[in-house]
């Protein structure tokens, strides 16, 4: 073994960073048994200098990062300060000083991953993320490396924790929304600013890195179709209860049938109990992979949180440290297909949409006309009258599967409707 040791320069020491200086110090002497080399911190970058930072010996702080990646002697620099900038010119740097790195930043790789690709190339340095999709799930490198030789059709899944902890918590403990933000963001599951969780920005970069990766394409953040969870109500949740289904936060990214284009969207949705993923409860994620020989595989773990992110970036620091070693690098990027993006309209899907109406003789009949003047096709009707004296109904349409923007077009016009008093909800429904 080597006993010179590899430097690492730790950029950011929060949720995730605190864990990787833990682990890194406390599984030193196995982490160096399976690099052939130890591995030395050899500088942590943060904003507060201040903070007491357990474990951490102070003389490792410094508030300078660029000074950090500069120095000239540092092997790998793991990034885990998120955002934009300063993450991309100090990862930029990184590989001009010749680093390799680590990243566990989805919105920077989801915006310019193909960007930073490329200068890793050039200085012949490593990039990798494993921790960026679903935290400890390892399913950069299965998509990367394992199913390199396969065709991947379909990615589907949960990939944001904070979500589906706040869905799980409002659907089995009846808890509010606020309520659940907060605990997730106690956690250490959200975002530094959890818009980007509840919004689906979060889901959305990982997304596009997931697409990008299965379909060896290109596909940017602002590619992705995007909802969040913000507008998802306690009724859409009992109304999906009465439906058999729950409401998930799902990223799903689907090569087209004639194989020239692909589809990446994030959206709630409701999908049957009966399906896996309806049993995939608080910060986990689950995502399906579905590919031509292999078939259909799932993969499943916590996706959020300190620890298991951080075992993901060290997963990655031990493959940079033994290309390192090696004299080699791992697999760069692999877009060569080059395949479009198309818009949302495009996709085809069934709707739940849940509408109040006047109760009387012919809405039925004008409702169901709409529908058939989009071309979408109706699956189930449920119509309630309120009890409440006024004259109205809870009218809930289940649909057959249908492009997207005919159902967008169905609801345009369903709004129009004098007898149409509201929208109460429009969830797609997936997963069956
Ligand atoms: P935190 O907000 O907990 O930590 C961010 C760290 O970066 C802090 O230590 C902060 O310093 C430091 N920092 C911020 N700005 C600068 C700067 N300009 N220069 C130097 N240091 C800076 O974030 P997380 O640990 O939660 O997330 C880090 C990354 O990991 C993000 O990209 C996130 O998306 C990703 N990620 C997070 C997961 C999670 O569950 N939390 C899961 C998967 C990925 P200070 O401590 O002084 O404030
Ligand atoms: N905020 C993210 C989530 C962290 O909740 O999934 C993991 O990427």
């Amino acid at each position: 073994m080597r006993t010179r040791p590899l430097k690492v320069a730790l950029l950011g020491c929060g949720v995730v960073g605190s864990e990787v200086a833990r682990i890194m110090t406390t599984h030193a002497d196995d982490l160096a048994a399976r690099i052939g080399a130890p591995v030395e911190l050899a500088g942590v970058a943060v904003r507060r200098p201040s903070k007491v930072r357990e474990g951490i010996d102070p003389a490792l702080i410094t508030t300078d990062a660029t000074a950090l990646v500069k120095r000239g002697d540092i092997d790998v620099v793991i990034e885990v300060i998120g955002g934009i900038e300063p993450a991309r010119t100090l990862i930029t740097t990184a590989f001009e000083h010749g680093a390799g790195v680590v990243s566990a930043n989805k919105a920077l790789l989801a915006e310019d991953g193909s960007a930073l690709h490329a200068v890793a190339e050039q200085h012949g340095r490593d990039l990798y993320y494993e921790a960026a999709v679903a935290g400890a799930i390892p399913l950069v490198r299965p998509l990367r490396e394992s199913l390199a030789g396969d065709k991947v059709n379909r990615v589907l899944g949960i990939v944001n924790g904070t979500t589906n902890f706040i869905l799980d918590r409002m659907d089995t403990s009846g808890a509010g929304y606020s309520e659940a933000l907060d605990e997730a963001t106690a956690l250490g599951y959200a975002e530094a600013d959890p818009t980007a969780d509840v919004e689906g920005f979060d889901a959305a970069a990982k997304a596009a890195i997931l697409a990008g990766i299965a379909f060896h394409t290109r596909v940017r953040i602002g590619e992705v179709h995007r909802e969040g969870i913000t507008e998802v109500t306690a009724a859409d949740i009992a109304s999906a209860r009465r439906m058999g289904c729950t409401v998930k936060l799902l990223a799903i990214c689907e090569r087209a049938a004639d194989g020239r284009s692909v589809t990446a969207r994030v959206h709630p949705a409701m999908i049957p109990l009966s399906h896996p993923l309806a049993s995939v409860r608080e910060a986990y994620n689950a995502v399906f992979v579905e590919s031509e020989a292999a078939g259909q595989l799932m993969f499943y773990g916590p996706g959020a949180g300190g620890a298991p992110t951080a075992s993901a970036v060290l997963g990655d620091l031990v493959a940079v440290c033994r290309n390192i070693l090696a004299g080699t690098t791992g697999p760069g990027e692999s877009a060569y297909t080059r395949l479009p993006v198309s818009p949302m309209g495009d996709v085809v899907t069934r709707y739940h949409i849940s509408l109040d109406v006047a109760d009387k003789p012919g809405v039925l009949a004008q409702v169901a006309t709409v529908f058939a003047e989009q071309d979408v096709s109706i699956d189930t009707v449920r119509q309630q009258v309120r009890q409440d004296g006024s004259g109205e109904a809870s009218l809930v349409v289940v649909t057959h599967r249908a492009p997207d923007a005919a159902l967008s077009g169905t609801v345009e016009a369903l709004r129009k409707l004098d007898t149409v008093r509201g929208v109460a909800s429009i969830m797609r429904v997936e997963g069956e």
